[in-house]
């Protein structure tokens, strides 16, 4: 990879044909969407910032639950009466694999390309009209975008994300993303290396591994294995701060916790989605760990590195799922402590093994109110983990201005939570040092220490 080609601002010119892109559901879509800038831009398109001005509007969309299609769907009728006569609409990402065809049906949508076909997107543009709409689905057991240098899009400049593998082999009985994003493959390790120097050259402060189950990186025939390529990105510069996501917990071996431990710059913060307290609920979605091995890991987490933060995710209302499931899902959750976590009610997703294969029997009204305990226990936990942290100093990289005044700024613990504090001379990227005074659920606040 040549690192004089790397661009890390969008290009916006006039001159051009504009593209607009609008990105939802998980990280790795958004470091997908900065993926397909960068090809179109290599091809002659310039990133604009309204959908009305566009030529080409480009919507990354995501499959994971019911309602997280239903919005796409809802902005697609919006944009119809947004975009320009002569304007375009692409369907992206995980929603564009799943229903392929049936997106260019109500004669909005003229083009389609799943995550593995965003190479093709310039021949494919090139082609289309309104009489000749372009469809590429085709996935890919190979494609990484490994060579591509993804144009940044975010405001800061602080923080970026690389994406270290895609797809997921797991085929947890609930999950879409095996279907829709295919195969597992790991990224060659020097190009994310390089790409890590490079974004750090480039004034970035914290990057984040990305993957559905980075645990089972793998590259050189299992020779190179995750905790290696979490050590050679934490080489690079003590100032560059190394986080990872998602850990899956069967996979979550004591080689990548002593890495967390051994690194100052690598954070100490876990993402361990539990998904379910209940062993009967954990072996329907198939996860393939028990309550109790997951406990032992976060056991192994909290004895080598005591300052880790361990966040999770869960779903409420999974097939079968009883009032003793649930309760043993926020046992669970008390008894690790999570500082936070993603809630979600079980929604299922057609064609899935707990599609064909479970009953989807808990009710409306008691997934909710399951999701409705999980969130206010999830809410005092968070608050008890913030209270802990009164009185305590914090190195915080600045990531900008406080939203709610502009003589506060922000940024995140190594622990990944959230710190406000009165601004001094401090520029955004910079580290300081950050004593608490106060909380609330959400975040700390603090004052600068020297
Ligand atoms: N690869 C990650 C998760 C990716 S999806 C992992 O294995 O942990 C993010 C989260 O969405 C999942 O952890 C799960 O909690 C939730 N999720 C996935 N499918 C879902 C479904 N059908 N209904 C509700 N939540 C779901
Ligand atoms: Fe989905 Fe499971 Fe893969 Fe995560 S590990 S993406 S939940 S199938
Ligand atoms: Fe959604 Fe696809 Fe991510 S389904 S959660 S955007 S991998």
């Amino acid at each position: 990879m040549n690192n004089k080609f790397y661009s890390v601002k969008p290009i916006l010119d006039l001159n051009k044909k504009q593209i607009f892109i609008e990105t939802y559901g998980c990280q790795m879509n958004v470091n997908d969407s900065e993926v397909v800038l960068s090809i179109l831009q290599n091809s002659g398109y310039s990133l604009c910032d309204a959908p009305e001005s566009a030529d080409l509007i480009l919507i990354n969309t995501c499959s994971i639950r019911e309602n997280a299609e239903q919005k796409i769907w809802s902005r697609i009728e919006q944009l119809k009466h947004i975009k320009g006569k002569k304007a375009h609409l692409g369907i992206i990402g995980c929603m564009a694999e799943r229903l392929k065809e049936e997106l260019l049906e109500n004669g909005v949508v003229t083009l389609v390309a799943g995550p593995d076909s965003y190479r093709d997107l310039p021949k494919l543009i090139n082609n289309l009209s309104e009489s000749n709409k372009q469809i590429n689905t085709i996935l890919s057991e190979e494609e990484t975008y490994a060579d591509i240098s993804p144009v940044r899009m975010d405001k800061n400049g602080v923080s970026a994300f690389i994406s270290i593998m895609r797809g997921c082999n797991n085929y947890c009985t609930y999950c879409v993303v095996p279907y829709v994003r295919g195969r597992e493959r790991s990224r060659d390790p020097k190009t994310i290396i390089n790409e890590a120097k490079v974004l750090f050259e480039n004034g970035y402060r914290e990057i984040t591994l990305l993957g559905q189950n980075v645990n089972s990186y793998s590259w050189d025939n299992n020779q190179f294995s995750f905790w290696m390529l979490l050590e050679e990105i934490a080489k690079i510069d003590p100032l560059l701060r190394v986080r990872f996501s998602t850990s899956h917990p069967k996979d979550m071996d004591n080689a990548v916790i002593d890495t967390v431990a051994k690194y100052p710059n690598i954070c100490k913060h876990i993402h361990l989605p539990v998904q379910s307290g209940s062993n009967a609920v954990l072996k329907r979605m198939s996860r393939k760990y028990t309550r109790e091995s997951y406990l032992e890991r976060v056991e192994y987490i909290k004895k080598v590195i005591p300052e880790c933060s361990i966040s999770t995710d869960i779903i409420a209302g999974f097939c079968g799922e009883n009032e003793q499931d649930h309760m043993d899902t926020l046992s669970i959750m008390k008894e690790v402590g999570y500082y936070t976590a993603f809630m979600f009610q079980y929604s299922q997703r057609p064609n899935t093994m707990a599609a064909k294969n479970l009953e989807d029997d808990v009710t409306p009204q008691d997934k909710n109110r399951r999701l409705n305990e999980i969130i206010s226990l999830q809410n005092e936990l968070s608050l008890l983990s913030n209270q802990n942290d009164v009185g305590k100093v914090f190195e915080v990289l600045i990531e900008g201005t406080s939203k709610r005044s502009d003589k506060e700024l922000f940024g995140r613990t190594s622990q990944n939570k959230v710190c406000v504090f009165p601004a001094n001379e401090q520029k955004v990227g910079e580290y300081v040092s950050v004593k608490v005074l106060s909380c609330s659920s959400a975040t700390l606040k603090g004052e600068i220490v020297k």
